[in-house]
């Protein structure tokens, strides 16, 4: 199956759906079907995506394409597989993907059993907005797995948008989804609480936001050059543990609910560089 006798279904077109099948329709992989719940949705979203017969899940038309890529929420990856693949007794011949970095490829087996190639592309990213995801998606690593056809149809999209695919095993999705987890919605997390931070130590949002900007960028590029060891500054690399003090007593007096995750964040720091934390340090004093 090549670019020229491809025609896709996108079912559940959100944020990455939208993005994705946007990017794909102009590199020449042609989307035949918008398909939502609400028929409003499907229109909205296949006039964003600029292509695509907006229609409801119960449509059997969409059951003519020859790729369905189900980019809906992993809670409803089984439900709408389940119902989908009932559109037709024998799918032998097409592919079926998803975008989810933790369900496994084999949430579509309702296709496998009749005949589909199934798979899953996982694109390492964040995409906060479906315009944010046309400007990132290009270009970026994507974990791909599942049947061979279905792994040949998602690395023909990576490599038309200048990316790069690697092989994930199914049974490690979990973690693996896990690893993007915990470095970026909770890093907004984090920069949130930042954020009040400095405003209340007298600072605008506009000017908060300009210096996170430039702190996040640098600690990035120095953990890629340096490695986490060396990328590494502040009091609790310097084992200087009376401002870490300081700090734990003004955030216990000022925001007492960020206390639990920054203790647990120092002593991962603490780990990392070989220091034990003094017991006191996050003791109250008795007062
Ligand atoms: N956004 C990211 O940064 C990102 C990055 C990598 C991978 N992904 C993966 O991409 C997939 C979609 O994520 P997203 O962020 O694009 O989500 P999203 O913007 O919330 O979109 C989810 C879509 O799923 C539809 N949906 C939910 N439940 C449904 C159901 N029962 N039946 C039919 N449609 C249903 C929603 O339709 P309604 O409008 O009707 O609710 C919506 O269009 C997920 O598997 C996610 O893990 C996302």
């Amino acid at each position: 199956m090549n670019v020229n006798n491809q025609s896709i279904a996108i079912i559940g077109p959100g944020r990455l759906g939208q993005a994705l099948g946007k990017l794909l329709n102009g590199e020449g992989f042609p989307i035949a079907f918008v398909v939502a719940r609400r028929q409003a949705a499907a229109r909205r979203a296949a006039r964003f995506i600029g292509a695509g017969v907006a229609v409801g899940l119960s449509a059997r038309e969409m059951a003519e394409a020859s790729v369905i890529l189900l980019t809906a929420s992993d809670a409803a990856l089984a439900s709408i597989s389940g119902q989908v693949a009932g559109l037709r007794k024998d799918w032998h011949g097409r592919v079926v993907l998803h975008t989810s970095g933790s369900a496994p490829a084999s949430v579509l087996q309702p296709f496998k059993r009749r005949g589909a190639a199934i798979g899953s592309l996982h694109p390492f990213q964040t995409i906060p907005n479906p315009a944010a995801g046309v400007r990132n998606l290009r270009g970026c690593v994507w974990g791909i797995e599942g049947d061979l056809k279905a792994c040949r149809v998602a690395r023909q999209w990576v490599r038309a948008l200048g990316g790069v695919t690697f092989q994930i095993r199914a049974g490690t999705k979990t973690l693996y989804h896990a690893s993007a987890f915990i470095v970026c919605p909770t890093l907004v997390t984090l920069m949130n609480q930042s954020v009040k931070l400095l405003r209340r130590s007298g600072v605008s949002e506009s000017m908060a936001r300009r210096m996170l900007a430039g702190i996040m960028a640098e600690t990035a590029n120095n953990f890629v050059r340096f490695g986490a060891r060396r990328a590494l500054t502040g009091p609790a690399t310097r084992g200087d543990w009376v401002t870490i003090h300081h700090h734990v007593a003004e955030l216990r007096r000022v925001v007492p609910e960020i206390l639990p995750a920054y203790g647990e964040l120092v002593r991962l720091m603490a780990a990392l560089t070989g220091r034990s934390i003094p017991d006191e340090i996050f003791r109250k004093s008795k007062t």
